[in-house]
């Protein structure tokens, strides 16, 4: 089976979302998404999304946080284009309907988080992605030019070089291969333009705050089709996931500590003055290798954040599911510190885009947390991420609409998909077990501390079980979990490769072995492409 659109777009977070209805008044569009089409990390997101809206903040300032937060590793040009572009975009999801929280003043209400030295955080409530996807999805429902395929997954890119089997100069892409999880046929989607908007690789990890879906998809594709990959090292850790045995990582949004709640031990004292002069509002790097020094010192399970002093009221009215989804697990933050663990939660690397989203694959685009802008360096500043993905969203599809305008390439015949001498695998538990090993793996050999010998250990066995996944991937009818084994191998991998490049620690890579910042060799991206 084989269908074609003008525009095929992998993902339906707000990257992929904002690029779709801003081409869809023009282009035919399609849309796949793993599960459903609100099963985003965005839906999840909580503290909300980074602006200037305040005549007592400035572009500059937000520029310098973000440079900080990134440990100097940012580019700056991109920076400034996306801070300055940050009220416009946001003024597109209001304009879609997104309702964010507003005082007393019918003036928006604006938080705050770690690295920002101003209040200037949008939010809805605590629950500001759900907010903002939903207005979104409800505008790409209503929109006559966007097919949406749920519980399609998307295998790997169809490039030009891969249909003429043969190495080129300027690879283009032509759509990608994609397995329909409910009937499992692989469909072939030709598109002129393919956007990879797939999010992050949180799953890579044993602990993440990340959904189902983060398993680094995007990357993957992009670097078996031959794009640069950039700057995997940098995997942000949040400090604070709630520690609960039945809680799979629910986090506390870092706007809780914006809002006054403080880090302390078991014993109830207070820890971050040691660590930095914003305490509990330092940098997200600095903060959670506070809390795994603190854990491993005091041989403690977790730490703990308490808000107690604000009062019930407070809490119950600014952190209403938070707040409701603690006492489910028996916690009333009114009463009780909240028990927390840090647990992986964005990737700052990813596929290497221009200033416009654009790969080094023609007509391949790639938005949101799967990219590599340059916005966050060696770390993403809070609340950054939506922000980021808003403003690339409309740039990436302003270009595209140009470059269409342009070239309209016509389209080669592309095989189907071939499965081989593929059998259904009666070993699924093959899957399921190097999946844990991996994720084990990462979390305690390429976690918020690391050194050479544990990382070179990690790539061994990461080696080693991609070749089993090799064995078995080209045997057995795929399955979207033997392809999410696949690409959190290729993921992992990555990470590890580039984590050993980087011989400094800088931002979220903290290193043992080299535990000085170097501007002088290291002040660089860490960027792979595959040999072929
Ligand atoms: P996502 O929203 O993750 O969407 C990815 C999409 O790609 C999904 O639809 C998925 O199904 C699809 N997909 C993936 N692989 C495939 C495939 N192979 N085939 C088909 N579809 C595929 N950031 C902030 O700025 N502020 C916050 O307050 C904030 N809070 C957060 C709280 C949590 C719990 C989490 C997890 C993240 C938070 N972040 C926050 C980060 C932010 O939410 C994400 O970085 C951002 O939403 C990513 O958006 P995206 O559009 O790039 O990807
Ligand atoms: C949070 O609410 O703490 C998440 C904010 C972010 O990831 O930017």
């Amino acid at each position: 089976m084989k269908i074609t659109s003008d525009y095929l777009i992998i993902g339906s977070g707000i990257a992929g979302l904002s690029f779709a209805l801003k081409v869809a008044d023009q282009k035919t569009v399609a849309i796949i998404t793993k599960r459903e089409l609100h099963e985003t990390s965005t839906n999840y997101a909580q503290g909300g999304i980074a602006t200037v809206f305040s005549e007592e903040d400035s572009f500059e300032s937000h520029a310098e946080d973000t440079m900080v937060a990134g440990a100097y590793l940012s580019n700056r040009e991109i920076v400034d284009l996306v801070v300055k572009g940050g009220p416009k975009a946001i003024q597109g999801l209001i304009d879609f309907g997104t309702d964010f929280t507003r005082n007393s003043d019918g003036e928006y209400d604006l938080t705050r988080e770690g690295g920002h030295s101003h209040r200037r955080i949008l939010h809805a409530s605590d629950i500001t992605g759900r907010e903002i996807e939903r207005a979104l999805v409800e505008a790409v429902r209503n929109h006559p030019n966007i097919t949406i395929y749920e519980y399609h997954c998307a295998v790997d890119l169809i490039t030009e070089a891969k249909v003429k089997n043969r190495r080129l100069p300027k690879n283009r892409c032509l759509g990608a291969y994609v397995l329909d999880s409910n009937s499992n046929e692989v469909i072939t989607f030709g598109a002129q333009v393919t956007v990879l908007a797939t999010g992050g690789a949180g799953k890579v990890y044993l602990y993440t705050s990340n959904p189902d879906i983060a398993s680094g998809d995007g990357v993957a594709m992009a670097y078996r089709a031959g794009a640069a990959i950039a700057n995997m090292e940098f995997m942000q850790f949040h400090p604070t996931t709630l520690y609960h045995p039945h809680a799979k990582s629910f986090l506390i949004s870092e706007a809780v500590r914006g809002e006054g709640a403080v880090l302390k031990r078991s014993d109830g004292t207070a820890f971050m003055e040691k660590y930095h002069h914003l305490k509990d509002l330092a940098p997200r790097d600095i903060v959670a290798r506070a809390i795994d020094n603190e854990m491993k010192i005091n041989g403690d399970d977790c730490v703990f954040l308490d808000m107690t002093h604000k009062g019930a009221d407070y809490i119950k009215e600014r952190f209403p599911n938070i707040y409701e989804t603690l006492l489910k697990y028996g916690i009333d933050m009114s009463q009780q510190p909240i028990p927390v663990v840090p647990a992986a939660h964005y990737l700052c690397g990813g596929i290497k885009v221009d200033s416009h989203g654009q790969t080094e694959i023609k007509n391949l685009f790639a938005i949101g947390e799967v990219s590599c802008t340059g916005l966050h360096g060696a770390n993403r500043l809070a609340s950054n991420s939506l922000l980021e993905g808003a403003v690339f969203g409309e740039r990436a599809a302003m270009r595209s609409l140009e470059n269409i305008k342009t070239e309209i390439p016509e389209f080669p015949v592309v095989a189907a998909w071939d499965c081989g001498t593929a059998i259904n695998s009666d070993e699924e538990v093959v899957v399921t077990h190097n999946w844990d090993e991996i994720r084990l793996c990462m979390w305690n050999y390429v976690g918020i501390v690391r050194s050479d010998k544990r990382l070179t250990r990690a790539l061994n066995r990461v080696t080693m079980i991609q070749e089993e996944i090799s064995d078995y991937y080209w045997d057995f009818y795929i399955t979207s979990d033997l392809l999410e084994l696949r690409n959190l191998a290729t993921v992992a991998e990555l990470i590890i490769r580039c984590a050993l490049d980087r011989k400094e620690s800088r931002g979220l890579h903290y290193t043992i072995d080299h535990l000085e910042t170097d501007d002088i060799h290291c002040k660089k991206d860490t960027v792979i492409r595959k040999t072929f």
